[in-house]
């Protein structure tokens, strides 16, 4: 009984102190001190972003077209047709941006890449304006203490490469793509993950349309899409080891998190297999190195080559989560195990009508992981949630729900980290308000608001709140 508030212990030792040989209730009041909520020595606290969302400056430095450069350019695909264009000028801005993180206090960054800023036509001649600009940005993290955590792919795919995901020449693409940024920015960065989120890139992009390049193809297709995407994944993790060493190489992905409706072990197990079988065409296969029989089964199986899964399947130092919301899951008798209960109209959510608050998310994303594969490391890539932030006439943002939210996701990574999970680090999602694909700039992720016709940034109350964590090692 830890939650007990003063006055409600007031009621009870009262009540007990009556009655001789019933003994007060157990609890502290210490518990609820901050202390008691640490996270492990050397945790790493961050803040993630992605190049086609922040940086702007698309005609510049040499950089070629991108899928979302004609997405966005394409009317109707986007809220209010918004670009990313402009986004938070971070191509200009990047040294403030620096600046925000280190006000944080914060001791790692995750950006990403722009692949068409290295290579303007997917492959063939790299672009030294597009590295510098990297080398740039890197040393300015370096000078400040934060160590970058690179993705070489948030979905900004070069035009240039027909058939996009469609097209295995994509994935192999990807590998020397990875393998050149790999010997070029080493040297600078430790941590490199491939890509972001596959079934982002793969299925809203190939199957529903809503992400660039807006196609809605057979399920044969969206698998062989797929398999491309993990195929990519793959290659680019041998690139990367044969050109860098002693690069420390994961993934960022939204894995579909099972949650047990109740915390017994029959609805645990069904978690653990709702975990494996909804992931069954990217982190099952990643860390399994084949695809489950089940994928498998049926008319629209991908086409596999031979050495392909071997290449998946390639060791990982850590495996970057990004969790936003939760899948309930109960046991329920059938031949796989477990179903997933479809959320109730009242079940709360955040600005965006996909996150669902759920906050247990962070903790079964990274137990059922853990127990099912036995990674070597995990990081939360991401973690945050829009909110219809309004700056006061004293131009204060006071985000309590987004502070709301993040706090309970924090109370629960850090029941994982307490029970020994080797979890290392946390990216909230994001620093800055940014380019929300298809929703524009409507909706706004950021702990710093930006006014995007000033590119002005304010400190929300959440970047107080997280700049407190960070300082005590704890959730606040
Ligand atoms: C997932 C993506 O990686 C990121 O680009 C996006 O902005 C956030 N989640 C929020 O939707």
């Amino acid at each position: 009984m830890t939650n007990i508030t003063r006055r409600q212990f007031g009621k009870v030792a009262a009540t007990t102190s009556a009655l001789a040989g019933v003994s007060l209730p157990e609890f502290s009041l210490a518990q609820s001190k901050p202390e008691n909520r640490q996270f492990p020595p050397g945790f790493a606290w961050g803040c993630a972003t992605a190049a086609y969302q922040i940086e702007g400056g698309v005609h510049e430095g040499g950089r070629g077209t991108s899928n979302w450069d004609i997405f966005s350019h394409t009317p109707g695909k986007i809220a209010n047709d918004d670009t990313g264009d402009v986004a938070d000028d971070s191509y200009h801005l990047y040294k403030e941006d620096v600046r925000l993180l280190k006000d944080l206090g914060a001791g790692a960054y995750r950006m990403s890449i722009a692949w068409p800023r290295i290579f303007p036509n997917g492959k063939g001649q790299p672009n030294q304006a597009g590295l510098d600009y990297y080398k740039r940005v890197l040393d300015e993290l370096l000078a400040n203490n934060i160590a970058p955590y690179v993705t070489l792919f948030h979905w900004d795919l070069p035009a240039a490469l027909a058939g996009g995901w469609q097209s295995r020449a994509t994935a192999l693409a990807f590998a020397d793509y990875a393998g050149y940024v790999a010997r070029q920015l080493s040297d600078r960065v430790r941590y490199f993950m491939t890509t972001n989120e596959f079934s982002s890139f793969t299925d809203l992009g190939y199957k529903t349309g809503l992400l660039a390049p807006g196609l809605k193809l057979s399920p044969a297709e969206v698998n062989q899409a797929r398999h491309h995407g993990i195929l990519a994944h793959g290659l680019g993790v041998e690139a990367i080891r044969a050109n860098a060493p002693a690069a420390e190489v994961g993934v960022a992905e939204n894995a579909t998190v099972g949650v047990p409706v109740i915390e017994d072990h029959a609805n645990m197990d069904a978690a653990r297999r709702a975990t494996r079988e909804e992931n069954a065409p990217f982190l099952t296969a990643l860390l399994e190195g084949a695809y489950t029989e089940s994928y498998l089964q049926g008319p629209n199986a991908p086409h596999v080559e031979p050495g392909d899964m071997k290449a998946i399947g390639s060791p990982l130092d850590f495996v970057g989560l990004n969790v936003y919301t939760s899948a309930y899951v109960r046991a329920d008798g059938s031949e796989r195990g477990y179903a997933i209960e479809p959320y109730p109209a009242s079940f709360p959510r955040m600005a965006s009508p996909w996150i669902y608050l759920a906050p247990e998310c962070v903790y079964w994303a990274v137990r059922n992981v853990c127990e099912i594969w036995n990674p070597k490391a995990v990081y939360i890539t991401e973690n945050g949630c829009s909110a219809a932030d309004v700056v006061t006439a004293e131009g204060r943002i006071e985000d309590t729900d987004r502070v709301m939210y993040l706090r309970n996701h924090l109370t629960h990574l850090e029941r994982a980290t307490s029970e020994g999970f080797p979890v290392k680090g946390y990216f909230l999602w994001s620093l800055l308000d940014n380019f929300e694909w298809i929703d524009g700039y409507s909706k706004r992720f950021g702990i710093y608001h930006v006014d995007f016709k000033t590119q002005r940034r304010i400190p929300k109350l959440s970047a107080e709140w997280y700049r407190a964590v960070i300082a005590r090692n704890a959730v606040v």
